[in-house]
């Protein structure tokens, strides 16, 4: 048997089930993960609230990315890959003891690296390594702001910039100023009226770099930050967020800016990333996410960067740790655990009865959250 938390509806993250029902078949192409860690991403804050760009239908499974080891594999899938652990990038599905996944999409975790110290670099990991490395290619020497530099992309980008002899300024709360400061940036505070300004007394001639997920009336801000030949490179809208309206809306509207400044002779580029761009062609794609988050865990392994696991909270702890993550009190990554940490049936039974997550029927049909994507 296998449990996963399933996201109903819209609902507060106390309305998170856990179910439990037969472990899958594993199919030709596919590999049964036993989940070790999983993340808690702004994605499923954006999910529960019907406002992520491509939503995924009620009833599904939550979970972005996982870290475990394969457990079965199917047809046309080599064996000895049973017992080792891996890393995938799932979009929906990880917040599970198991979950099926393409073959194709297990990246290699070195054995020295934890499950979950690993877990806070799959999504954060290849986001920040390919805005930094792929899209705004910056060089030792250069400035650049991060703003939100204690999330989980955002610390990722000020530990990769550093590592490559980038100078970083990156906003946050200033309860976490003390946090940036350790990571290596400058901090500042991004409720600050004049933090144009501010960043400017640092970097008198423009950034080089600009990485906004906040969006809104603020990225106009961001690309005047820019230097001459400067990079922006626009990857969410969280400014939005609690927005009523379409989830859609509000990323066309920065799309037709984008668009706007990079046809203006401004001499200065702007980009929208996204990380599942590139997957229809399906080999490539997932070659340049082995290679990028590939480089990520070599730095992890080797000492070099040093993994923010904010908490591990036991996956029938769901709730909890969705309100951790929203309680803008963290710095790093918030992972939801199993194994050791207990998640028998007989665990999510217990903590459902002292006012858990609630068990429901296992016989359910599938949900868009457990197959490979
Ligand atoms: N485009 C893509 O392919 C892609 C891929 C991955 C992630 N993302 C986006 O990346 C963003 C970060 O994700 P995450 O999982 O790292 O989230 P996270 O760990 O929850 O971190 C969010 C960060 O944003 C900060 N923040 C919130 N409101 C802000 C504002 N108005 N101005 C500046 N900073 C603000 C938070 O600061 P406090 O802690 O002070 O609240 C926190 O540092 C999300 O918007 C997500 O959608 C996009």
């Amino acid at each position: 048997m296998l449990t996963e938390v399933v996201l109903p509806g819209l609902v507060e993250p106390e309305g998170l089930r856990l179910r439990t029902r037969p472990l899958p078949e594993t199919g030709p192409g596919q590999a049964l993960v036993e989940v070790e860690a999983s993340g808690v991403s702004f994605a499923e804050q954006q999910m529960r609230r019907g406002k992520y760009y491509d939503q995924p239908p009620f009833p599904f499974v939550p979970g972005y990315d996982l870290v475990g080891r394969v457990t079965a594999t199917g047809a046309g899938v080599d064996p000895a890959l049973r017992g080792r652990r891996f890393a995938v990038l799932t979009k929906t599905g990880g917040w599970a003891t198991h979950t099926l996944v393409d073959a194709g999409d297990l990246v290699a975790v070195p054995e020295e690296v934890g499950a979950a110290e690993a877990e806070t670099v799959v999504v954060n990991g290849i986001t920040a390594w390919q805005m930094l490395h792929r899209m705004a290619k910056v060089r030792s020497g250069a400035t650049i702001l991060v703003l939100g530099a204690n999330g989980g992309v955002g610390s990722t980008l000020v530990q990769l910039a550093r590592h490559a002899g980038i100078r970083v300024i990156g906003t946050a709360s200033p309860r976490h100023h003390g946090a940036v400061r350790t990571l290596g940036a400058i901090p500042l505070d991004y409720r600050d009226p004049d933090l144009p300004a501010r960043v400017r007394e640092l970097a008198p001639g423009g950034v080089d770099a600009v990485f906004d997920h906040v969006g809104g009336e603020g990225i106009v801000d961001s690309f005047r930050l820019l230097a001459r030949g400067g990079t922006l490179v626009s990857y969410g809208t969280a400014a939005t967020r609690d927005v009523p309206g379409s989830s859609r809306a509000p990323v066309l509207k920065l799309f037709a800016r984008l668009l706007l400044w990079n046809l203006l002779p401004n001499g200065r580029r702007a980009h929208f990333y996204n990380l599942w761009a590139g997957r229809r062609r399906l080999a490539g794609y997932q070659a340049r996410v082995r290679a990028d988050l590939g480089q990520v865990l070599e730095l992890l392994a080797s000492g070099d960067f040093s993994a923010q696991v904010a908490a591990r909270i036991p996956l029938t702890e769901a709730p909890k740790a969705m309100r951790l993550a929203e309680s803008g009190t963290v710095t790093g990554k918030v992972v939801l655990v199993t194994g050791a940490t207990g998640v028998t049936e007989e665990a999510a039974g217990h903590r459902a009865a002292e006012g858990g997550p609630r068990l429901v029927d296992g016989s359910a049909g599938r949900t868009g959250g457990e197959g490979p994507r």
